[in-house]
């Protein structure tokens, strides 16, 4: 066993798509053995919006690094018994595949852990096994739109929208692998025994919308009102989209900065005990005590005045000037940062957050990199994602212990070729 966080733990990882590969990226990068189980045809994204016709698209390999590959048709006899002498082999399953899938090939919870009584069965699904919505298929903006979401993002007077922030899917992979992880635990101190675990686009959805579900009981079904909201909200019964309100306990708003483009805004937070530092800042002396702003409670229900004061001051800065000199105060800002200008900041270089991939057989490509640091834990690189089917011979050797005559058996039976086309 090696020195990383899930060093010896092995992840057979039938996910697809973005909102599972997100997660078994994690447990790689924490040093589990994570072994892509692709389809012959490979995971679909491999094809999906690529930069280059001739190569793996982006959306494959910056969520599937650190894995290996082995394509098996688990349509096939030969390929069912692959899958099941990996299990025997293996700590944790993940799945995201729809409704049902799973199932149909002939794998439930109970019958995998007869083959393994210590493996975890991490499934993802739009909205769980059970219940009326169990039978739909989920994408992102799915989730985000059943989930609390839409409905509460963006301006009252624009249509419902979604956040740029990959909440159902790349969300919903961070609950799963945190359910992977405390099974592994429980695991450990309860004789070895596995489990099921399952987490819901839906479901998760709703827990990083948590305030907003906070803010629908504090309605009280139309008798309440949300104070920090600069639009009114008396008499209304679920929580209208809030603009760029802060949306906690202390005002905040996004302040337009020279030269005035697209994303030339200063988002800032009005902590109470800074105020009169923000006053001075901003005007002077006299502002402190002005009435209209004294007390938070004014401060909320005269903030259109607020904010043009503060825009007004705002106009004579550009983003980064602003926040500069606002972090200097103690005053809680940032910048709207573009992509770009994330993907060469000097503060997300230091922190390895945009990073260089190199040695794929295809080129080096940069991917956003690893959020959770371990001092004794993760990967010491970032590898390249594998290409389809790369490691099937090293695998089927090295993890299930076949022999050259048994592979060859296996290759006859079609454990590595296309399944059948479905019958329409
Ligand atoms: C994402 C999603 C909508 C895609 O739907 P889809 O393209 O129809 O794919 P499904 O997962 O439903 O089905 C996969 C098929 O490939 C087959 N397959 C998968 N791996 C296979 C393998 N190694 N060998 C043979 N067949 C394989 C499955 O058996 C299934 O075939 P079936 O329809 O005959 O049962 C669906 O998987 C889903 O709802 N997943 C759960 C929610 C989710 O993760 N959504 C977020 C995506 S980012």
């Amino acid at each position: 066993m090696g020195s990383k966080a899930l060093s010896g733990v092995r992840v057979i990882d039938m996910t697809h798509v973005q909102a599972g590969p997100t997660s078994s990226q994690l447990l790689a990068w924490m040093g589990a053995d994570v072994i892509k189980f692709e389809p012959p045809t490979g995971d679909i994204t491999r094809q999906q919006l690529r930069h280059d016709p001739n190569k793996d698209s982006l959306y494959f390999t910056m969520l599937n690094s650190n894995k290996r590959s082995i394509t098996v048709n688990m349509k096939s006899p030969g390929g069912r018994e692959v899958f099941e002498e990996l299990i025997r082999k293996s700590d944790v399953i993940m799945e995201n595949f729809g409704p049902g899938v799973l199932e149909r090939l002939g794998y439930t919870y109970e019958n995998l852990s007869k083959i393994n009584p210590g493996i975890i069965l991490a499934s993802l699904k739009g909205f769980g096994s059970s219940g009326p919505y169990a039978l739909y298929k989920a994408y992102e903006p799915i989730a985000q739109a059943m989930g609390g979401s839409m409905a509460t993002t963006g301006f009252p007077e624009n249509p419902p929208t979604i956040t740029g922030a990959q909440i159902g899917d790349t969300g919903t992979g961070l609950h799963l692998a945190i359910g992977i992880l405390a099974a592994l635990y429980h695991r450990t101190h309860n004789d070895g025994k596995g489990q099921y675990v399952e987490a819901a686009m839906q479901e998760s959805v709703m827990n990083l919308c948590r305030v907003k579900f906070r803010d629908h009981g504090r309605l009280m079904g139309g008798k309440g009102a949300l104070s920090e909201y600069s639009r009114p909200t008396m008499g209304l019964t679920s929580v209208p989209r809030a603009g760029n309100d802060s949306g906690g306990g202390q005002l905040g708003n996004c302040i337009p900065c020279k030269p005035h483009g697209q994303n030339d805004y200063v988002y800032m937070v009005i902590q109470e005990a800074i105020w009169p530092v923000i006053a001075r800042t901003i005007s002077g002396e006299e502002l402190v005590s002005d009435p209209r702003f004294a007390t938070i409670g004014e401060r909320r229900k005269n903030q259109a005045e607020l904010w043009k004061l503060i825009s007004d001051f705002a106009a004579n800065y550009t983003k980064f000037e602003l926040t500069a000199l606002f972090n200097e105060k103690d005053i809680p800002c940032g910048p709207v940062m573009t992509t770009e200008e994330i993907a060469n900041d000097a503060h997300v270089a230091h922190r390895e957050m945009f990073v260089k991939v190199e040695g794929h057989p295809q080129g080096d490509y940069y991917t956003v990199g690893m959020p959770i640091k371990l001092s004794e834990g993760n990967v010491d690189k970032i590898l390249p994602a594998p290409m389809l089917g790369a490691d099937t011979d090293e695998i089927l050797r090295e993890v299930c212990g076949f022999d050259d005559a048994k592979v060859t058996s296996l290759k006859e039976m079609g454990a590595f070729t296309n399944p059948p086309k479905k019958a329409k």
